[in-house]
């Protein structure tokens, strides 16, 4: 019998100035979060290109979750309310493809939410852990390739997030 714990690789993609300060926040408070998620910083939850997302899954990832400012408070106007949109498009195009609903999430965290983010963290993570991995046969899935593909999208958002606007 097989009973190590499956252990579900998460990508969430953050925005800058609400719910990354809120990962950050979380840390500070000691309010520690499952380990099972990586996150890549952007400027707005607006700037999740939904392509970044397929990407995500494409390298192996068994979950992706978008956080952002509450609605009316994005830093860049209505930009999160295009995040919105997106995501149920996107949600419903991924379901067809066979990825349950559970796998991806869009959270709305503030800058002083590390305690409701981390806790929505730890939930999608246990429903990714009972959905099991996702098991798409064509998908190369972790190893050195991997990470090194995660590195690069990382490092990507970290040049877009320093370029002067
Ligand atoms: S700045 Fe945070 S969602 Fe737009």
């Amino acid at each position: 019998m097989n009973d190590v714990r499956f252990e579900p690789k998460i990508i969430g993609f953050l925005c800058n100035w609400c719910s990354y300060r809120a990962a950050d926040l979380a840390g500070t408070s000691r309010r520690l979060y499952a380990p099972n998620a990586r996150m890549i910083r952007l400027m707005c939850s607006g700037r999740v290109d939904p392509t970044f997302v397929l990407k995500a899954f494409s390298l192996g990832a068994d979950g992706v979750f978008v956080a952002g400012c509450h609605p009316g408070e994005c830093h860049y106007v209505e930009q999160n309310y295009k995040t919105m949109r997106r995501f149920i498009l996107l949600r419903y195009t991924l379901e067809q493809l066979g990825i349950e609903p559970q796998r991806f999430r869009l959270i709305w965290a503030s800058a002083a939410e590390g305690q409701q983010l981390a806790a929505a963290i730890d939930e999608m993570v246990e429903q990714v852990r009972e959905l099991g991995p996702l098991d798409w046969p064509e998908l190369p899935v972790g190893g050195d390739a991997y990470e090194e593909a995660l590195e690069g999208m990382a490092q990507e958002s970290e040049e877009w997030v320093e370029a002067p606007v």
